[in-house]
């Protein structure tokens, strides 16, 4: 039975890609780096977020030297709201990499291309292929959906063992003639065609040998790990002002997903803060506080992440001077923050005398 899939496959694929693709930047051009950039952009974040930022990033930084060139801050303020960090501080430590070890030039090659920090075997896969033409199959999220509905494999996806079993499946099917537009076209065909909730299976090129569609069981593929429950966090920001409208902040030191982010003093709590809690708070700790009484909840958001509920607050608080490690309230748009807090800045003027 298929057996039947492998007929033509490819071909018919490629050729509705030729029909059907989107026109995006990065797919008129056999230039590395600007592969590598939007495939780092595209790695945890749909195409249509992901595109202004491809094109802010090509416009700020035109090629590997003057990444490499900025400050680590700039390339996160950059970054800012399209989540994940660590791709941008790897995007910045890559950069000069490259600089240093390949003069510039950007490397092609699948063996060189996986030795650099931020780039895995799809990354490596997709960048090789669409800038050197190698025969490297893709599988992200799009591709695991459709080859698993269409050979009907009940496999838990994204483990080192799945990896094997479909490529195995995706080095039979691709086109060696062509493999960079192979891999675009599975993936736009995922993307556009084969849906995770509307997929348009009366459509499809495949659905008289699709296992899933025959079956009626198109949902219950792919099959996925059970995820881990969200844990609920209670994060206080105190927003501290004086007299000179200088502010509080602080850089993130911590290894974590917000790592060289700036924040506001932080207390995080256990429970939703209350205030015999934030005294206990506020005697631990050396921010030049005014009276507690007179510190206000002005906000609360929450803020969604991968695993985690946050349910943050901002209370205001303000104070006659602060000192030296404070900055300009205007100044706060100068330095990456973490997309909640950026929104909250947004709005800041609205809560102020
Ligand atoms: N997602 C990841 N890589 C992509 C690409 N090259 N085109 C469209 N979507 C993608």
């Amino acid at each position: 039975m298929s057996n039947k899939i492998y007929l033509n496959f490819s071909k018919k694929l490629i050729n509705w890609y030729s029909v059907n693709k989107r026109s995006l930047p990065w797919r008129n051009t056999k230039d590395p780096y600007k592969i590598w950039l939007s495939e780092i952009i595209l790695q945890q974040t749909q195409v249509k977020q992901g595109l202004p930022y491809y094109n802010k990033f090509i416009d700020r930084y035109p090629n590997v030297g003057s990444l490499s060139d900025s400050k680590e801050q700039d390339v996160l303020k950059n970054w800012e709201g399209l989540g994940y960090y660590s791709r941008a501080r790897n995007l910045h430590k890559t950069s000069k990499l490259v600089v240093e070890d390949y003069k510039s030039q950007f490397p092609k090659t699948y063996d060189e291309l996986i030795k650099l920090p931020g780039i895995g075997d799809y990354s490596a896969s997709a960048i090789s292929s669409f800038s050197n033409d190698e025969v490297r199959p893709v599988l992200d999220g799009n591709v695991y959906r459709f080859i698993s509905r269409l050979f009907g494999i009940s496999t838990v996806i994204n483990t080192s063992g799945s990896l094997k079993e479909f490529k195995i499946i995706l080095n039979k099917l691709i086109c060696v003639n062509n493999p960079s537009d192979f891999n675009q076209a599975i993936m736009e065909f995922g993307a556009l065609v084969c849906k995770p909730k509307t997929p348009n299976c009366q459509n499809c090129i495949y659905n008289k040998v699709c296992f899933s569609f025959k079956n009626k069981v198109v949902f219950d593929f792919p099959v996925k790990k059970k995820s881990a429950k969200s844990k609920s966090r209670f994060l206080n920001y105190f927003i501290i002002i004086d007299k000179n409208k200088r502010i509080m902040v602080e850089e993130r030191t911590n290894k974590d997903i917000w790592q060289n982010l700036y924040q506001f003093p932080l207390f995080e709590s256990d429970t939703d803060l209350n205030r015999s809690s934030l005294n206990d708070f506020l005697k631990l700790n050396k921010h030049p506080f005014s009276k507690t009484n007179d510190i206000k909840l002005i906000e609360t958001v929450n803020h969604k992440l991968s695993h985690q509920n946050l349910k943050i607050n901002f209370w205001l608080n303000y104070v006659d001077k602060l000192d030296d490690s404070s900055i300009y309230i205007k100044e706060l748009s100068n330095l990456p923050f973490p997309k909640p807090l950026s929104s909250f800045i947004e709005t800041l003027n609205k809560f102020l005398m």
